[in-house]
């Protein structure tokens, strides 16, 4: 099986940049009345998981989080 290369960001973005951008995403979700347990659909996850991770830590181990989108593989095209 072939592996997937790293990712990275774009040269001008801190190297810390998905860190920052998953944080920002928990801040916001810890408002949305997450259920522990729950089933949850995420539609347009992007490529880099940013807000599948706090969906599935919202969830936990008994939840589940299916992400799909329509470019899934866009950013490793290069
Ligand atoms: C701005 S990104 C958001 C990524 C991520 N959810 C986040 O929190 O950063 C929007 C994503 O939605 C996807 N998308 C747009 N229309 C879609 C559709 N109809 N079905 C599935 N994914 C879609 C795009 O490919 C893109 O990756």
């Amino acid at each position: 099986m072939k592996h997937l290369p790293k990712y990275h960001p774009h040269p001008r973005l801190p190297p810390e940049w998905l860190h920052w951008q998953i944080i920002e995403r928990d801040t916001v979700l810890k408002h949305a009345g997450l259920v522990h347990g729950a089933d949850m659909l995420e539609v347009g996850c992007g490529p880099q998981a940013i807000s599948t991770i706090p969906l599935a830590l919202s969830v936990g181990e008994r939840g589940k989080v299916v992400a799909l989108d329509l470019g899934r593989w866009a950013v490793f095209e290069n």
